[in-house]
């Protein structure tokens, strides 16, 4: 087969080992590859166990899990919902499925994530136009826990339920407790380029059992306790097979591992970096992050496309920011509060290889691109 490599180093390929390997033989040996079973029940005890959330539900991916959290909250068309305009789309897609309105709040510079203040500016001038925004969706880009606290707080005032993607921080934690924990909801990615991953897969994280059993239903095209194929409402086929949570599994028994790369990685950067006109995004002191993609800020003077570029040119890949949502055709017409924060991390803004498995020639590689880029 026709590698098809295009980079010698890829951004973010998953770090696989001989456990990952044993653990994937061990389910294919069983026979059970199928959605749900052991191998599934397994894989959410663990993200249990790491994210200490009282119901965890491994589903086919993290923007099922939003789709499933949005309907938890009875989302319907027209309603609104806040979404960060910093972010992937899969953080907006399953409000555009249910038919909702979105509304785009832009970062605070220092996690790069939602800023609390543009929140209640947006929450403000919504409820003068006598809209109730039934969601918040609150990221956690590239691994940095937000100001959570602090948008909990604002959505608190105006008594809106937080749905907390962190699709992209498994592994980060905010005040001792897991990102994704704070809110009505969480949702989880253990997508290819994710720092544990499963092949593809998601995970659904909520506090009330009625919640998740409804969940797990809808999970499941809503089929009824009956012996034979019985629906009394539309559902989904949302559930994460046996194969997937297998990895996914044993990813997560390597949390510790993983998470101690990540972190070695971060430090090596910033230390190497310390002369260039790049800042890398540090965790905040109440923060601890996976440093799922290590993210720097270019000076003024500097174009996140040209270093981009260059690098990719040298065979290594490096990606520039999310590019903001409220410039997306689709959403050019949406509500917008912020400053064209969004815009500025894009043209600034460069996310360098990141996989805990780089060894340190490629490492060293890395850095040397990014040093004869600025001479
Ligand atoms: C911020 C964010 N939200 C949601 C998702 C969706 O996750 P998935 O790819 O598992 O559907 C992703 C990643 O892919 C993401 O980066």
């Amino acid at each position: 087969m026709n590698s098809g490599k295009k980079f010698d180093i890829y951004l973010h390929p998953p770090c696989l080992d001989e456990t990952d390997r044993r653990q994937t033989e061990e389910v294919l040996a069983s026979g059970w590859v199928a959605p749900g079973g052991p191998w599934v029940d397994a894989f959410e005890k663990e993200i249990r166990r790491l994210t200490e959330s009282p119901y965890a539900m491994a589903l086919s991916s993290g923007t099922a899990a939003l789709h499933l959290a949005l309907k938890l909250l009875g989302i319907r068309t027209g309603d609104t919902v806040i979404v960060p305009s910093h972010t992937y789309i899969a953080s907006a897609s399953p409000v555009h499925y249910e038919g909702g309105r979105i509304a785009l709040v832009d970062s605070e510079p220092e996690t790069l994530n939602m800023s609390p203040d543009y929140l209640e500016y947006a929450l403000r001038v919504l409820k003068k136009q006598h809209i109730h925004p039934r969601a918040i969706i609150l990221t956690h880009l590239y691994g940095l826990p937000a100001q959570t606290d602090e948008i909990l707080s604002v959505a608190r005032r105006y008594d809106v339920p937080v749905i907390e993607d962190a699709a992209e921080s498994v592994g980060s934690f905010y005040r001792g407790r897991h990102t994704g924990t704070w809110g009505r909801a969480g949702i989880l990615s253990f997508n290819g380029n994710k720092t544990f991953t499963a092949g593809g897969g998601g995970a659904l994280l909520l506090k009330d059992k009625s919640e998740a059993e409804k969940a797990r239903k809808w999970a499941a095209h809503a089929k009824e306790d009956r012996p034979y194929f019985y629906h009394k409402q539309w559902g989904y086929n949302y559930m994460m097979p046996a194969l997937t949570a297998g990895l996914g599994l044993s990813q997560l028994k390597r949390t510790e591992e993983i998470l101690a790369r990540k972190r070695r990685l971060h430090r090596i950067y910033s230390q190497a970096f310390g002369n260039l006109p790049l800042q890398p995004v540090h965790e905040t002191p109440e923060s601890r992050s996976n440093y799922w993609l290590n993210a720097f800020l270019l000076d003024e003077n500097f174009q996140a496309g040209k270093l981009t570029e260059f690098l990719q040119q040298k065979g290594i890949e490096a990606r520039r920011f999310w590019y903001p949502l409220h410039k997306m055709p689709l959403l050019k017409d949406a509500f917008y509060a912020g400053q064209g924060e969004s815009e500025t991390f894009f043209e600034r803004g460069i996310l360098l290889p990141s996989s805990p498995c780089l060894a340190d020639k490629e490492i060293e590689r890395i850095i040397e691109g990014v040093k004869n880029f600025f001479g």
